[in-house]
């Protein structure tokens, strides 16, 4: 169901309660690593001080012990790059407690135009409980509640759900990011356009089970790699080595092997590997094809797998991918997931749409410069895969239908 934009509301003069996801990794010395959320969320804080209405942001930060203010958790490096990246725009950090005077005092003097941004709502356990009667006090800071927060969507918070419950009878409106998001990860995948192939990798089977169920029925083929892959080669016989093994899902990949069989789904298993005895030998690293000896693992695609993933891939209309095929944080066990990173821009500047999860993909994107190439990447890890699973979100829900 079509949620209503913050585009459609009337927001001059109006305290416009915006909660955003500025859960972003920082640098041991209180800066912003990575400000790509910030940045994603700019053109809905644009929208809003453009006209006129009165921004008061709530995000969290970290995993803080919810038993009050913590240094090492305070989004002010956030607020910092904020001010930077909107340089004619007033932003102030209310500071120590989301909830306290302070902050009460700072939405109150807040003019149109400008932005308050309230202390991480985890140093209060209230925000993970979803306490009511913290939100109650959240949700008496805004006229209007804005949903940009898609990388929290799947957490039923208090800022995510008790504070839009708790102005019922307000505007509860969708932010431009949660719209894309949305749009990308559940209107592209039901209506893809075929041929449509997922590209699923990472550590586990158990992580993936949910995504590859959903999207079996829906996909023409499925490229298989990272981890994941060896417990899927052991069930076909394959001599796995020391390679990532999970006993527990030998049954659920062998039923997801008959599964793509009965559908006709093409599963792209890896036929070979780039092995190491482990990802700290990284200079020790050899591609073998089929059975590998018992003190090597697979730490990545090897090559003959990696150009029958792009050549496929090339031939994509719609493209969805999780989860890198190797350890791509250590050369040369990235090589797969940049052939598959280099096949997918390919694709996409042939028209297809793709589509980029969160978390290490999307990081492995940026690292390889191939994000500007895909039709989008996600700020979402969990959410974003949750999406995948076919869930939805009683946080996106609550927001008034168009
Ligand atoms: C994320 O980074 O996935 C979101 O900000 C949610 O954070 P959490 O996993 O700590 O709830």
């Amino acid at each position: 169901m079509a949620k209503v934009p913050i585009d459609a509301v009337d927001v001059a003069g109006k305290r416009v309660l915006v909660r955003v996801d500025f859960n972003v990794p920082l640098t041991g010395d209180g800066g912003v690593l990575d400000d790509r959320r910030i940045r994603m969320a700019l053109p809905t804080l644009q929208s809003v001080l453009d006209r006129g209405g009165r921004l008061v942001l709530m995000s969290h930060l970290g995993r803080p012990s919810g038993t009050g203010f913590e240094s090492q958790y305070s989004l002010q490096p956030v607020a910092e790059r904020l001010a930077h990246l909107l340089p004619d725009v007033d932003v102030t950090l209310a500071p120590d407690d989301c909830i306290g005077p302070a902050a009460r005092a700072a939405v109150d003097a807040s003019v149109p135009g400008s932005i308050v941004l309230l202390e991480n709502l985890r140093f209060h356990a209230g925000e993970k409980k979803n306490d009511p009667e913290f939100a109650a006090v959240l949700a008496g800071f805004g006229d209007i509640y804005v949903n940009d927060a898609f990388g929290t969507a799947h957490r039923d918070h208090a800022s995510m759900v008790g504070v839009p419950e708790a102005m019922a009878g307000c505007p509860r409106v969708a932010g431009r990011l949660l719209q894309a998001e949305l749009t990308f990860l559940s209107e592209s995948i039901e209506h893809a356009r075929p041929p449509f192939v997922a590209v699923l990798g990472g550590a586990k089977v158990s992580d993936k089970l949910g995504a590859i169920g959903n999207l079996l029925p829906r996909v023409d083929a499925v490229v298989i790699g990272g981890g994941m892959a060896y417990t899927f080669l052991s069930v076909l016989g394959v001599e796995i080595g020391r390679s990532l093994f999970e006993e527990d899902m030998v049954d659920a990949a062998s039923r997801i092997l008959e599964q793509a069989e009965s559908t006709g789904t093409r599963l792209l298993l890896p036929v070979d590997s780039l092995c190491a005895p482990s990802p700290k030998h990284p200079g020790d690293a050899q591609a073998i094809a089929g059975d590998m000896p018992g003190d090597l693992m697979g730490l990545d695609i090897g090559p003959e797998s990696s150009a029958a993933a792009a050549t496929l891939l090339r031939t994509a209309s719609t493209i969805v991918w999780n989860g890198p095929m190797g350890v791509c944080e250590v050369p040369p066990f990235d090589t797969g997931s940049r052939a598959v990173a280099e096949a997918v821009v390919s694709a996409t500047s042939q028209g297809a749409i793709s589509i980029i999860g969160g978390g290490e993909t999307a990081a492995a994107m940026e690292a390889f410069g191939c994000a500007q190439g895909v039709s989008h990447v996600s700020t979402g890890g969990g959410a974003s895969l949750q999406m995948l699973e076919g869930r939805s979100f009683p946080s996106v829900h609550l927001l008034d239908n168009a």
